[in-house]
């Protein structure tokens, strides 16, 4: 498939993943993607997962053709693109590999070698390794999301090759009516959300570049309307809102902090909210609910008192928001007890840590059900997140 005069994409496509690194469904599948540049020397960039190494070897074999790839460039080693780096060597044993010191100590151990023994050049930042036409400069990007991760840019094409970084859930042959963001976001939260600061620091990095297509290790090549992608991962590397709306993330055990939060959407929309986004979290899909949570600039969490500690979904998801540095929210509580409610005490607790939240003050305090009394409260939350 052809990127430009001189680069081609040689990735293969994933319906048979269950959970995508052990723990995101993906019901459109996943794309490991793979590309080569053909010039007077020819480079290889990544490879795929172990279990596609024979199809990637035949799409790179039938876009060479008679010549011979001259170097592999491993930009990140997650498994999911560096298992057949290995058995790129046993069939081309005189390519040169061209990666970053540490990526070359995880080579050690993941496979065994770190290629000393073979033809390798260690690159850092800034870096560049002429092609003939193409010049490659490295541009690291640590922790986007691992440490020994780089970006390369071909100034030759204005093509950035931009490893897991604008990278989606999906594979390639599958039509995704809903477009880029809503699985762009569900991957960039779950797996790169908590680096936020390590984004900014690549973002800047590339402010200078002139650039006309991003070539990412999953996802779609990004080839129109730069511009929206690198302001979009402006907007969630900063932890800002990216959409006007409320999101309201609940467990019920019986129904009744359901309900709740069911009645506060239906104020939150009769008071003119946007959008209000509502989950169930131990129903749904979790990474969607923390997307939502991360999207929007307002978030409610509802939860059970439950063993003198809050229930234990709601336990985990807000888990997974800390560790992914949620922050810059408007957060409203609602506690439900039957005989000692302290859920809002043990959710602010668990918060304490994260920086620039607003936490409306009451929290909405439900006595096994829903009366009149938490019913006021309800509306007073709802105003206060309206405000
Ligand atoms: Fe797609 Fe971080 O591997």
């Amino acid at each position: 498939m052809r990127v430009t005069d001189d680069i081609r994409y040689i990735g293969v496509n994933d319906h048979e993943v269950d959970l995508f690194e052990g723990q995101y469904i993906v019901p459109n599948g996943m794309a490991y993607n793979s590309y080569v540049i053909l010039d007077e020397k020819t480079a290889v960039m990544d490879s795929v997962d172990a279990r596609f190494g024979e199809e990637w070897l035949a799409n790179l074999a039938g876009e060479l053709g008679s010549r011979k790839p001259d170097y592999l460039i491993v930009q990140h080693m997650e498994p999911d693109h560096s298992a057949n780096i290995m058995r790129f060597l046993e069939a081309w044993p005189e390519a040169t590999v061209v990666s970053s010191a540490k990526a070359f100590q995880m080579m050690k151990n993941f496979y065994g070698s770190d290629l000393s023994d073979r033809k390798r050049i260690v690159v850092g930042d800034k870096d560049t390794l002429e092609l003939g036409r193409h010049t490659l400069t490295f541009v690291t990007a640590p922790m986007v999301h691992w440490p020994e991760v780089f970006f390369t840019y071909d100034s030759t094409d204005r093509v950035l090759f931009s490893a897991d970084a604008f990278g989606k859930f999906g594979a390639l042959d599958v039509e995704d009516p809903e477009g880029w963001a809503c699985e762009a976001r569900r991957y960039y939260f779950g797996i790169v959300g908590k680096y936020g600061a390590q984004v900014q620091a690549v973002l800047k990095k590339l402010a200078g570049l002139e650039l006309k297509i991003i070539c990412p290790l999953h996802g779609p090549v990004l080839d129109e309307n730069l511009a929206y992608y690198l302001e979009t991962y402006q907007t969630w590397s900063s932890y800002g809102t990216e959409s006007e709306g409320i999101v309201i993330n609940y467990t019920s055990v019986y129904g009744h902090t359901r309900q709740a939060a069911e009645e506060l959407a239906e104020l939150l929309r009769a008071k003119g909210c946007p959008k209000v986004a509502v989950n169930d979290l131990a129903r749904c899909d979790m990474p969607e609910a923390v997307e939502d949570t991360f999207r929007y600039g307002k978030a409610v969490l509802a939860t059970t008192t439950y063993n003198a500690d809050i229930f234990p979904v709601m336990k985990t998801f807000i888990e997974h928001l800390t560790e992914r540095n949620w922050q810059n929210k408007t957060v409203g509580l609602i506690e439900n007890g039957s005989w000692a409610p302290t859920a809002a005490k043990t959710m602010k607790a668990m918060l304490e840590g994260s920086k620039n939240l607003t936490l409306l003050e009451p929290a909405v305090k439900i006595t096994s059900a829903l009366n009149a009394d938490s019913r006021a409260q309800l509306e007073q939350l709802a105003d206060a997140l309206m405000a």
